[in-house]
């Protein structure tokens, strides 16, 4: 049960439960969609190329982005560094419910944002108090850091609850809707999803943006979960230096950096994150268990996935993995949810049961069925271009994808059919040795 309190009409309340169709407006405000046609919406470039990749090009006036993201992901570091290229497009209001103007300005300072720029800061919690602020310095870009500390004095309930959160957004989308003003909305998101967070406001906002990455450090991903200007397949890799975040242009060179020569259980992945493709290490251990129950640990990649996998290459394949722990991760803090990832793992447990590692040129994908069957994956070809750009001279793929002529010039791409073609394979590799 979550009590829910309306304010009062007169009071600048802007419920979306107050909002509903009134009878009796008609088509007094409709406008033609030519004339809606010609009024372009106009972008302010973040000064970030990535970003605006995510974004479609920028921020749109009369707009609001939501970035969610856990705690020490670096959402303040990246708005406050975008603070600093944004206030060349026009006034940037800084409202923050969780840190000082002192603070905020000692974080912009480190940044290198200029000190003569056009940013103010605000440190208050009130929603009144960003109300005046917003009438008194007529921002063009308003960053509210978080929504979750951000409360209305007249609902009683405390900050960061459903009704304050759904209140707070609805005055935010209204002050960027009816000023043309960008509104750049911070909110937490918790692993376990327990506190009342960004998910309940994605309705309400044009875009969601998801800043993934935590404290431990390692690359910070972040995608369009939704966007009303946009496509949502672009995602933007930034890493986390001394001096804030910095772009990533090769993202697949920072994932494969450290990767091990010459090691059994290490496979080269080519993925696809949306539209972009993505060169990944995964590893995988396979060892003998002392439990009755052998166990299936998963780092990077989906736990129940891994344990239909293993029970896929025990069954049609004959791999001996009944009476193994298996280990698989991906390398770099990296993830993978996408299913063309199994024909990879498959070759790094198998590379690992066989304690020989496959050839260091190779890449592999492709989805593997419950009878075994390797099943054809979505951009075959973007992902094999990805390959050459990285020097990798030998694909192993989905037949159907050869079938369909996906394969560029510059590798050898091997089409499979089937699980135990892989794995017999990769015995006889072993045995040859
Ligand atoms: P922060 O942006 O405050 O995270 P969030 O707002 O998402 O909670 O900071 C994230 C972490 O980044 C913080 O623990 C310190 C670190 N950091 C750097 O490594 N370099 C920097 O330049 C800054 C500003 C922060
Ligand atoms: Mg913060």
């Amino acid at each position: 049960m979550v009590e829910e309190k309306t304010v009062r009409r007169g009071t600048g309340a802007t419920s979306t439960r107050s909002r509903g169709l009134r009878v009796g407006d008609g088509s007094a405000g409709a406008v033609g969609l030519g004339e809606a046609m010609r009024d372009e919406s106009v972008r302010i470039p973040t000064g970030m190329g990535e970003i605006d990749r995510v974004l479609g090009g920028g921020l749109v006036e009369g707009s609001v982005v939501m970035l969610g993201g856990e705690p020490g992901a670096g959402k303040s570091t990246l708005v406050t560094q975008l603070s600093g290229q944004l206030s060349k497009h026009g006034t940037v209001l800084y409202v923050s419910g969780e840190e000082s103007a002192s603070q905020i300005a000692a974080r912009a300072k480190r940044l290198g944002v200029p000190d003569g720029a056009p940013v103010r800061l605000l440190a208050s919690s009130d929603m009144a108090d960003v109300e005046a602020a917003v009438r008194k310095t007529d921002p063009k870009i308003i960053i509210a850091d978080s929504v979750q500390t951000l409360r209305i004095d007249e609902l009683e309930s405390a900050a960061g609850s459903v009704t304050q959160l759904r209140e707070v957004t609805a005055r935010l989308v209204n002050m960027a809707k009816q000023e043309r003003r960008a509104v750049l909305l911070i909110g937490h998101v918790t692993k376990d999803g327990t506190i009342a967070g960004p998910k309940v406001l994605e309705h309400l906002v044009d875009v969601v943006l998801s800043f993934d990455g935590d404290r431990s450090g390692g690359p910070r991903i972040i995608r369009a979960l939704k966007n009303r200007f946009g496509g949502t397949g672009e995602l933007a890799v930034l890493e986390m230096s001394r001096d804030g975040l910095r772009e990533v242009p090769d993202p697949s060179a920072l994932f494969l950096a450290e990767r091990p020569k010459d090691v059994a259980g290490s496979v080269v992945l080519a993925s696809c994150d949306g539209a972009r493709p993505l060169l990944l290490e995964v590893q995988a251990l396979v060892t003998p268990s002392a439990m009755p129950s052998p166990r299936r640990v998963a780092t990077g990649i989906d736990g129940t996935r891994l344990s239909i996998l293993a029970a896929v290459l025990t069954q049609r394949a004959g791999l001996p993995l009944r009476e193994h722990d298996v280990f698989v991760a991906m390398a770099g803090g990296a993830s993978v949810e996408e299913p063309a990832a199994d024909l990879g793992i498959a070759c790094a447990l198998a590379s690992s049961v066989v304690e020989l590692s496959l050839p260091e040129d190779l890449v592999v994908f492709g989805e593997v069925g419950l009878a075994g069957e390797i099943r054809a994956v979505p951009r075959a070809t973007v992902r094999l271009e990805e390959a050459i750009k990285f020097g990798f001279k030998r694909a192993l793929v989905p037949k159907s994808n050869v079938e369909r002529g996906e394969i560029p010039d510059g590798i050898r791409a091997h089409g499979v059919g089937h699980i135990r073609e892989v794995i017999a394979w990769i015995e006889r590799r072993a045995e040859q040795r």
